[in-house]
């Protein structure tokens, strides 16, 4: 069996075909820790899932009968089945988010157009380079989550254990469309420059795309003057968790021409999740064994934690496991 080069094995990829119990119920605009400001920058993104995730099988499928080597191209096969269970369960929760009342199809409709045009009008090659960088955002988003299960801590929890199976595969698979690009187009200069210019087009477009969403659904939402939500999410984006505060050190490293997604190899945090998941079959077990090890981490991750500037927003959030 090929393996890259942190010997990430690619039969370790594995399509785990979940269907989660979504609805009207336990999904309600809010969902995020019934938290506006913080559902909403995150539901923006995940209204781009769906779609993005069947265009970037469908790039990397193309791909596949360019690759020479076959590990790579076994592996591509189960990205492409990941992806496709994803968009499936994605689609479920985006509609239960539309039903009660956050306009998230005027958002996804422009992310399926922007998906349709790149299909018609960009080379097999640069989809292919495309779909590497979004596979590179959506595993910094899953890396950063993993460590930081308290972030949902008053989510309902299906959506927690459909939002970690889905993180937890994230990884797992992050660096396949890369692999499948590099293998394909022969590693050399022009595809380092290739897989740069999709970085750099994929930030250069997505960031003000998201940026103006998030705006647009906290208008609809009446959400824009309520201050201490909007603290929260400043406080889920540059405090702890810190998604936009790690985003130096896990973004900037892809524009290395030596860059490789295992570079940064978190397989131990996800393969608790994993084999708790294979012993019970069960993704709420897989979760509730991953959150016991990820406190079991804690004490030794401490010394090095970072000093909040919204502490007074996150204090109660360091009791999550405990309770
Ligand atoms: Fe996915
Ligand atoms: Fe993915």
């Amino acid at each position: 069996m090929a393996q890259s080069k942190t010997k990430f094995r690619y039969d370790e990829v594995i399509a785990r075909d979940i269907s989660f119990n979504l609805t009207k119920a336990n999904v309600h605009k809010h969902w995020f820790n019934d938290d506006p400001w913080n559902t909403i920058w995150l539901t923006a993104i995940l209204a781009a899932v769906p779609e993005g995730e069947r265009w970037g099988l469908r790039a990397v499928a193309k791909l596949l009968n360019k690759v020479k080597d076959p590990g790579i191209r076994e592996t591509g096969v189960a990205f492409c089945k990941q992806e496709r269970i994803h968009a499936r369960e994605h689609d479920v929760m985006n509609d239960l988010i539309i039903e009660d009342g956050l306009p998230l199809d005027k958002i996804e409709k422009p992310f399926a157009a922007g998906f349709e045009f790149i299909k018609k009008h960009v080379s097999t090659e640069m989809q292919g380079a495309l779909a590497a960088s979004a596979e590179h955002f959506t595993a910094i988003i899953a890396s950063v989550f993993l460590e930081h299960p308290e972030a949902f801590k008053d989510t309902d929890p299906e959506i927690v254990n459909m939002l970690y199976w889905h993180f937890v595969e994230e990884t797992e698979h992050k660096a396949v469309s890369f692999d499948v690009f590099t293998d394909a187009s022969g590693n050399h200069f022009a595809a380092y420059l290739r897989r740069v210019f999709g970085m750099a087009s994929m930030t250069a477009l997505g960031a003000p795309v998201i940026s103006i969403s998030v705006a647009y659904l906290l208008w609809h939402d009446k959400q824009l003057t309520n201050i201490p939500s909007a603290r929260r999410m400043f406080e889920t984006l540059f405090g702890e968790p810190g998604i936009m505060r790690n985003i130096g050190k896990l973004y900037l490293p892809f524009y290395r021409p030596s860059f490789h997604p295992w570079d940064d190899d978190n397989r131990e945090v996800i393969n608790v999740w994993k084999s708790a998941y294979e012993k019970s079959g069960d993704p709420a077990e897989a979760y509730q064994v991953f959150c016991g090890w990820i406190q079991n981490q804690k004490p030794a991750k401490a010394s090095k934690k970072h000093n909040s500037p919204f502490k007074a927003f996150s204090s109660e959030k360091a009791e999550f496991i405990d309770a």
